[in-house]
């Protein structure tokens, strides 16, 4: 499929519709994007009544990272419709915006109210320990990009100039620390990548209210947003961010740091999707 043209809603409609017709259901609850290291949590969910490969809907572009597994899952939780994508695409992967947040906007079209974003971070505040999972409250988005960019500005759809004041719902947050008091929360920044950061760019983000530092997420988050959904957003922190410790960051590393705390990720999930659909 080549980068998606056009309207994207028209595509996100098109795809919501493809998907309805596999699930076979009119509605769906709640969407959660499982982010690097994230998707071995998938099966604590539950079982699949269905799973979609993406590139059956049209309008997703192939993934490529290693540890993407390109599908959709219907799971019920607690009642819920549960829309599990297992992995995401990424700008640096030489994507554009519209194919970044592109399941997003499927899942909103396909009836989802709330959106569940998780991501794999370097940690930068002090005592994130890697393994551990952390609420993102805000974001810092350094990516330069938005999914809202050309939008039209006077057309039938939500307005692009998008409140952003509360993009992590206070009312999720409080959910999932409910669930699990031990939960942390921090400032989320994204960076285009693919490299890593170098320990002047970590100083300058520390600085800057950064607590987190990863290179997704945002994008989807402000998409949401923009067509009224409530977001979660949550952060494993798979090291600690570059220069705040002697060790180098290695991609290997974040991946196995990843699924060594999956089964405890995918408990967290558990407790915490019956509560926010
Ligand atoms: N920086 C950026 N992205 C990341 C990191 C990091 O340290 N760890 C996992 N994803």
């Amino acid at each position: 499929m080549p980068e998606q043209s056009g309207d994207p809603f028209a595509v996100a409609a098109a795809s919501a519709a493809a998907l309805a017709e596999r699930t076979r259901q009119t509605q769906h609850d709640v969407a959660v994007v499982l982010g690097s290291g994230w998707a071995p949590a998938a099966d604590a969910l539950g079982p699949a009544e269905c799973e979609v490969p993406l590139a059956e809907l049209g309008g997703f572009p192939e993934p490529r990272v290693p540890g993407h597994v390109p599908a959709v899952r219907l799971v019920r939780i607690g009642g819920l419709r549960v829309l599990v994508f297992l992995g995401r695409v990424h700008l640096y992967e030489g994507h554009s915006p519209a194919a970044v947040v592109h399941g997003v906007r499927t899942a909103i079209a396909a009836g989802c109210a709330t959106i569940v974003l998780s991501n794999a971070a370097g940690g930068i505040r002090s005592g994130l320990q890697p393994g551990q999972p952390v609420l993102i409250s805000d974001h810092l988005n350094l990516t330069g990009q938005s999914p809202l960019t050309g939008l039209s500005l006077t057309g039938d759809g939500p307005s692009p100039f998008t409140d952003l004041t509360e993009v992590y719902s206070a009312r999720l947050r409080t959910l999932a620390r409910e669930r699990d008091p031990e939960l942390a929360e921090g400032v989320y920044a994204a960076l285009p990548g693919p490299q890593y950061e170098t320990p002047a760019e970590i100083r300058m983000l520390r600085t800057a209210g950064a607590d987190l530092v990863g290179m997704s997420t945002v994008l989807e988050a402000i998409a949401a947003r923009h067509l009224g959904a409530q977001v979660l957003g949550l952060s494993l922190v798979t090291n600690v961010a570059a220069g705040l410790s002697d060790q180098k960051l290695d991609h290997g590393d974040v991946l196995a740091t990843a699924r060594t705390a999956a089964a405890r990720l995918g408990a967290l999930l558990a407790t915490i999707l019956p509560e926010v659909g």
